[in-house]
């Protein structure tokens, strides 16, 4: 076929698309089709486990069986996702006979319609087809994406919260009610946003793409003491840098003065990250910025973070769970003394769990945590490690047991940010 490629973005919801094959091509292909809506039927006498939970969960119909023509009425598009070159002959016989593009894996040059390698950044998508040969479209495309992942928009699917009106979190993005930022509010005022990010345990590299994207964009960011420096090394020299560990006042005041300056910058059109170490909803207070930007009216949208509760344990090598070894695992802070009229934790039941205990905040308190768990049923040869600043150069970690934990802390020196993994799965991959 000659000529150049005529560019289209297809708009396919509700519209009928036919893929023929079940194996890895197919497994590739439909995923963006269901993205974009499509109403998909997939025929094929056998599906790789990835199309059969999208079966089973009825994103889409399945025809187990091989390709008849009749299955292209009513389509917008084939895929042929099929090695045998016959079958897939057969295919794009029967789609031009019914003026159907038709996609080929298995031949470019007998396709009516190739696809082209992506790359997605909030609203903009980025199509890029390189004369015929994948591998030329995917190196431009990956150039394209170095340089959008600095400048890109807010992307689809983003969960933004916006303002009381919006009522409870998880409003959908784009609501009516909400400026984009930049725009004017009902007051006239600019309006920014504020996104609330995990920034990971400690490791830059452990930051989300999508924390890592908005954080490039920000225009002011609220940094926590225990967030990755290498991260805001990066930031570009016109960034605003509030060190919200060096804002004064006690916890609470303090908090409230974070809350009031990302609603403040935001108010003033700003794009505002706060970026928060860990996940922010893990003892992050990040709910409670949640709502202080949502009373405010501000656009807010969280991104998780790899929590340094589950990823702290791994970087030492403890999974927090481990097949035939712990079937639960509980995260729970220590900073407040198991007999403390303020804690919130019933540590005598969890004396009585056999799975594993993921301590945050705990070093001041461990000799008494320790001994409230011991006193109340959990043995004291129990495995425990103590990790400090687990994932980054400077981590430390020592093995302990219950019993002794406290005491060979202290003897080691530790000090926080650190975590107590308490239960069998210390040890589990020890060989
Ligand atoms: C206020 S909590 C915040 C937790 C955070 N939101 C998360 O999801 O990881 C801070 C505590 O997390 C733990 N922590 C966070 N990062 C750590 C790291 N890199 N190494 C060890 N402990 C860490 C420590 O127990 C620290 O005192």
């Amino acid at each position: 076929m000659s000529g150049s490629p005529y560019p289209l973005g297809l708009r396919l919801t509700g519209r009928r698309v036919v893929v023929v094959g079940g194996g890895a091509v197919a497994t590739r292909r439909v995923p963006a089709l269901l993205d974009a809506g499509a109403d998909v039927l997939l025929v094929a006498p056998e599906l790789t486990p990835a199309l059969r939970a999208h079966v089973d969960a009825g994103r889409l119909r399945w025809e187990p069986r091989r390709f008849l023509p009749d299955d292209l009425d009513g389509a917008w598009l084939v895929q042929v996702a099929v090695d045998d070159r016959v079958a897939a002959a057969a295919v794009s016989a029967a789609a031009a006979e019914r003026r159907i593009f038709c996609v080929r894996a298995d031949d470019r040059a007998a396709a009516t319609a190739w696809t082209p390698a992506v790359t997605r950044h909030g609203p903009v998508t980025v199509a890029v087809l390189g004369g015929g040969d994948p591998r030329r479209a995917m190196s431009v495309r990956d150039a394209v994406r170095e340089l959008l992942a600095a400048r890109a928009g807010q992307p689809a699917g983003e969960t933004t919260v916006a303002g009381a009106a919006a009522g409870a979190a998880g409003a959908a993005p784009g609501r009516p009610s909400v400026p984009a930022p930049g725009e004017s509010g009902a007051d006239g005022a600019p309006v920014g946003r504020v996104a609330l990010v995990g920034a990971g345990p400690g490791d830059p590299e452990l930051i989300t793409v999508r924390g890592w994207r908005l954080l490039t964009e920000a225009e002011v960011v609220v940094a926590d003491r225990l967030v990755p420096g290498l991260l805001l090394d990066e930031l570009r020299p016109d960034v605003e840098l509030v060190d919200a560990s060096k804002i004064p006042y006690g916890p609470s005041r303090a908090q409230e003065e974070i809350n009031r300056i990302l609603v403040d910058r935001a108010r003033a059109g700003k794009v505002v990250v706060r970026l928060k170490g860990g996940d922010p909803y893990v003892f992050g207070r990040g709910g409670e910025e949640l709502l202080a930007c949502a009373e405010a009216g501000v656009p807010v949208t969280v991104v998780p973070g790899v929590t340094s509760a589950i990823s702290v344990p791994a970087a030492a090598r403890v999974p927090v769970t481990h097949r035939a070894v712990a079937h639960e695992f509980t995260v729970v802070s220590g900073h407040v003394a198991p007999d403390s009229p303020a804690s919130l934790v019933r540590w005598e039941s969890l004396a009585g769990l056999r799975g594993t205990l993921v301590i945050l905040m705990g070093l001041k308190n461990l000799a008494a945590i320790s001994a409230t768990l011991v006193a109340h049923g959990r043995p004291a040869g129990t495995p425990a490690a103590v990790i400090q600043e687990g994932t980054t150069t400077a981590q430390r970690a020592i093995r302990s047991t219950l019993g002794t934990v406290a005491a060979d802390v202290e003897a080691a020196g530790l000090r926080p940010p650190a975590i107590v993994v308490v239960g069998d799965v210390v040890g589990a991959l020890d060989t």
